[in-house]
């Protein structure tokens, strides 16, 4: 009788500390299996006194119930365990981050280029490109930019020939239209141009819009409303626009266009009335046709709108510059 206490009691302890159901199942072969513990007491019955077989045969069967409940119970304890386990592993964990990719986004002179097209076009303005390889004549004669003007230069400009070169501004566009369309007309004409500048508010290639206003009649007044509306829109609505007599071969008179931005007048473009000879040189007759011209850099536009202090980021290509705008 002690013997099949302490086979229970060993059983039961062996069951407890099992922590996988591959040991368990070796517990059941121990213990139930055809050579089993139990199993083998079982075959001493015979070896008893008639008398004390039902009592032993009894109590070994209670052991082997015990033991075959308790092995049951753990067994289903540790299934539940291991089945969570796998969900676990199995499991997506909906609180860890996506692997994002970032998408990129428009230059900041593209953005500025298209905001500027935007409110031209809104106001009846209409989008024209011109080559940026040019003829003397387009960027300067028919521009009345006489042969002694400093941009002429071959040290200001870049040449491929005495009379090719990568054009100065995008002025020549006024022409190319002029020759091309009747008038009225109202036209921008965003483009790179090239200079032989370099340094923190001068590159060798820069972004230019040119516009050009051509009717009966135009006068000043139709040129500041113009560049005011476009400040507002850019600058924020408070802006106000000062014109300073300046002096360029195409436009007489001629100003230098200055935002006020905060206190400060910042200079953003060039500007005038367009010159008779430009009329006369793109065909339109002076007597009938007036109009106003203007030529504005898009760095120098985003310089002042977000306080960027030197042109060379535009072209640095430095993600952390361009991620801010
Ligand atoms: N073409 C001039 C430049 O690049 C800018 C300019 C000034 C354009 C006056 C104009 C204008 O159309 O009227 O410096």
């Amino acid at each position: 009788m002690d013997e099949v206490q302490k086979l229970v009691d060993d059983a039961l302890k062996e069951i407890n500390s099992a922590t996988d159901s591959s040991t368990l199942n070796n517990i059941r072969i121990k213990y139930l299996g055809k050579k089993g513990l139990i199993t083998s007491l079982m075959k001493k019955l015979k070896d008893l006194p008639q008398e004390e077989r039902p009592k032993f045969g009894a109590h070994v069967n209670n052991a082997k119930n015990i033991i075959t409940q308790k092995i049951n119970e753990k067994l289903e304890e540790i299934s539940e365990k291991e089945k969570k386990k796998k969900y676990e592993e199995l499991a997506v964990d909906i609180s860890i981050p996506g692997a994002r990719r970032d998408i990129g986004h428009l230059h900041i002179l593209t953005q500025i280029q298209k905001e500027l097209e935007d409110i031209f076009i809104s106001m009846g303005f209409e989008v024209v490109e011109g080559p940026e390889v040019e003829d003397t004549w387009h960027n300067f004669d028919a521009l009345n930019t006489p042969d002694w003007h400093p941009a002429r230069d071959i040290q200001d400009s870049f040449y491929f020939t005495d009379k090719i070169l990568l054009r100065t501004h995008t002025s020549p566009v006024q022409i190319r239209t002029m020759l091309q369309r009747k008038p009225p007309l109202a036209i921008i004409s965003p483009g790179r141009v090239y200079r032989r500048d370099y340094d923190s508010t001068h590159l060798p290639m820069f972004t230019q819009m040119e516009g050009l206003f051509v009717d009966k009649n135009v006068t000043i007044k139709h040129l500041k409303y113009t560049l005011e509306e476009m400040a507002k829109r850019i600058f924020g609505e408070n802006s106000k626009v000062r014109l300073r007599p300046s002096f360029f071969p195409f436009t007489e008179p001629s100003y230098e266009v200055d935002v006020l931005f905060g206190d400060t007048w910042l200079e953003i473009l060039g500007a005038g009335m367009v010159d008779p000879n430009v009329f006369k040189n793109a065909g339109y007759d002076p007597e009938e046709w007036s109009g106003f011209a203007f030529g504005l850099g898009l760095e120098r536009i985003a310089m002042v709108k977000y306080g960027i202090k030197d042109i060379r980021d535009f072209i640095r290509n430095d993600i952390k510059f361009l991620e801010n705008y």
